[in-house]
């Protein structure tokens, strides 16, 4: 790994991607130079994150440094953006690398924000705070073999990579960022189904979230697909039918899509 590694924006994300490297000791806590925007931060980091790490108030003169390292992690919001201060420093853009997490925000727009720069532009998702994320990867243009081989063993701690042309990018994000938050909607619904019908509301999720996950087991173990699954629970007549007929009057799939293609496109709207 090289010498000194940046995060610009040392929130959630960046803790999850971090703290696993070092956890597995490969990277030591002194080479990484951390930037947050607000005092508040700081200080919390300093006393609560369980590594000595170096870090910034963005307005303090010393962070400095941070503009410094030949490896940059991108990590603020993407609103928050526009309020970075570039400052290029070595122009040497072979080595310089830059790892944006930023939802939506495209490699010509990071091109252009860091012009002595190789930028590469990163998709994970929530789960990686549990080190089960899923992270896309598109590589910008001459990105070098080290680069990328740098790139994939910052993420593969935490997380499974796939690796994508740019334009997949946008619905990989929609499928696995957005998506947490669809299948959290989903068990609620389904637990105040359970709920409904008499369960404990902590039973019922319990039991929503036990089933979701064997049927997943179900169908990795066996190799099934899901249209076999569902015609083996659903018996004429039966109570499933009825249930899938419910979904289906309600365009439960149809809604599903939309809603899938929908945070494709508002991802592209940040581009
Ligand atoms: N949350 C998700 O589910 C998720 C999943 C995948 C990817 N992402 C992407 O990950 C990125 C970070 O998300 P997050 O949830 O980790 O956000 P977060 O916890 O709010 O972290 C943002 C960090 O950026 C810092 N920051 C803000 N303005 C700054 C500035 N001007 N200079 C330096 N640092 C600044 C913040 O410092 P202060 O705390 O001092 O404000 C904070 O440390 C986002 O771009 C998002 O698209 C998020």
């Amino acid at each position: 790994m090289p010498r000194k590694i940046a995060v610009i924006g040392f929130g959630n994300i960046a803790k999850a991607i971090i703290t696993p490297l070092f956890d597995k000791k490969l990277l030591d806590p002194r080479d990484v130079y951390c930037l947050v925007n607000t005092k508040k931060s700081l200080e919390s980091i300093r006393k609560n994150y369980k590594y000595d790490i170096n870090i910034f108030q963005s307005n303090c003169k010393d962070s400095g440094i941070i503009w410094d390292c030949e490896v940059k992690l991108l990590s603020v919001k993407p609103q928050q953006l526009k309020n970075i201060t570039v400052i290029e420093k070595n122009s040497n853009n072979n080595r310089n690398l830059l790892v944006s997490i930023l939802a939506g925000v495209s490699l010509e727009k990071l091109i252009r924000t860091f012009p002595n720069h190789k930028c590469v532009r990163v998709v994970t998702n929530i789960p990686i705070t549990i080190g089960k994320g899923l992270t896309g990867i598109a590589w910008g243009d001459e990105t070098t073999a080290d680069q990328k081989q740098f790139t994939k063993r910052f993420f593969e701690s935490s997380s499974k990579i796939y690796e994508f042309s740019e334009d997949l990018l946008d619905i990989f994000l929609a499928l696995t960022s957005s998506g947490p938050a669809i299948i959290a909607l989903i068990i609620e619904a389904l637990s105040d189904g359970g709920l409904t019908g008499g369960l404990q509301k902590k039973l019922s999720e319990e039991l929503v979230m036990e089933m979701i996950s064997g049927t997943i087991s179900l169908i990795k173990d066996t190799n099934i697909t899901t249209a076999e699954l569902k015609n083996m629970v659903t018996s004429p007549g039966g109570t499933t039918i009825s249930a899938l007929r419910v979904l289906e009057n309600k365009s439960l799939r149809s809604a599903l899509i939309e809603a899938v293609v929908s945070a494709s496109i508002r991802s592209k709207e940040f581009h």
